[in-house]
């Protein structure tokens, strides 16, 4: 019967038998699938794993460093790489959802595209993708999945698509993916992380991205997933994040009337995030949080909590 141990046992084996000597390259993301991929690709190749972790300065707060920290802790052969300026540049002046999504996108395939090409001699690309992306096999907004998706044999694409694509996580769901992550001693806070989508709060900032924008949501958000582990929330909810709304308000600090930004929280319990319920958390939670947020992040003086359930609203605003 299966097991995550015979499981990883008998693909490393497979895996061993099928790459030899070969070198293969993975674009790490901090998500849980690329995680495990790269951790069983590991223990059969070593380090002719070649991992790319990108800063793409649409993370959350501190998520790179911490991230590539506990990625070299676990001996992966990895290379973060910064290239927030890269992404600023291309976002800036734009405001259309679809647009800003193609322009993270593409920022994403020329950065990953140069690194690629340092690896001299590398054979294969490997990916996290799992079998619900086999089955779907196109991202559900049509914006950039996290896993590149392979369309090999066609011309005109980026030098790391010509290469062969290895995927050992293809046949099994998240759960299995998770229990193959614990048996391969990957840490809970890698396995139990919240989905995130890969252009980031590039899509939580609605309308125009900038550096500033960037810090404020990332103070925000930051206080409210701390709050939701503090508070034993976290594991209780499918995804939750901050959203930077394009307006302003008037409030008031102690006698000055203020005119600054407001942000939404957002928080839903899903099982495969086709169809999600805004999460019931309690009152004195979300008082607790929203006076956080308006004392501690300059620029804030407003908190709402989406009450939006999918369908018809998606969970991501953008
Ligand atoms: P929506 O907003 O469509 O989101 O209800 C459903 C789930 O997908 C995630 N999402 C993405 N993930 N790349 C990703 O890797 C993307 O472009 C993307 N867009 C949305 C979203 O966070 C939620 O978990």
């Amino acid at each position: 019967s299966w097991t995550p141990d015979s499981f990883v046992d008998s693909t490393v084996a497979e895996l061993k038998a099928k790459l030899g000597n070969d070198k293969v390259i993975l674009g790490l993301s901090g998500g849980v699938d690329s995680s495990v991929a790269a951790m069983i690709l590991h223990r059969a190749i070593g380090s002719n794993l070649h991992c790319i972790f990108v800063d793409n300065g649409l993370l959350r707060k501190n998520e790179f460093d911490s991230v590539l920290e506990s990625y070299k802790g676990l001996g992966l052969n990895v290379k973060g790489v910064n290239a927030s300026e890269d992404f600023y540049k291309a976002l800036s002046g734009l405001t259309d959802p679809e647009l800003k999504r193609k322009a993270i996108g593409k920022v994403f395939v020329d950065v990953f595209d140069a690194e690629s090409k340092l690896v001299t001699d590398a054979k294969w690309l490997g990916q996290g993708t799992i079998y619900p992306d086999v089955i779907e096999s196109v991202s559900v907004n049509g914006g950039p999945s996290q896993t590149i998706k392979s369309h090999h044999n066609v011309g005109g694409l980026p030098d790391y698509m010509k290469l062969q694509v290895v995927e050992p996580l293809r046949l099994l769901f998240k759960d299995e993916v998770r229990r193959v992550g614990r048996s391969l001693e990957l840490p809970e806070n890698i396995l139990n992380r919240h989905p995130f989508p890969g252009p980031g709060l590039g899509i939580r900032i609605l309308g125009e991205v900038t550096a500033d924008k960037v810090r404020i949501l990332q103070e925000v958000d930051a206080i409210f997933i701390d709050g939701l582990k503090e508070h034993n929330l976290y594991n209780e909810v499918w995804q939750a994040g901050a959203i930077f709304l394009p307006i302003q308000s008037v409030g008031v600090m102690g006698d000055e009337r203020t005119y600054e930004n407001a942000v939404a929280l957002r928080a839903v319990s899903s099982t495969d995030g086709m169809t999600a319920d805004w999460c019931h958390l309690p009152y004195e939670f979300l008082a607790l949080i929203s006076n956080k947020i308006i004392n501690q992040v300059k620029g804030i003086n407003r908190v709402t909590y989406d009450i939006s359930s999918k369908p018809p609203a998606t969970i991501e605003w953008e």
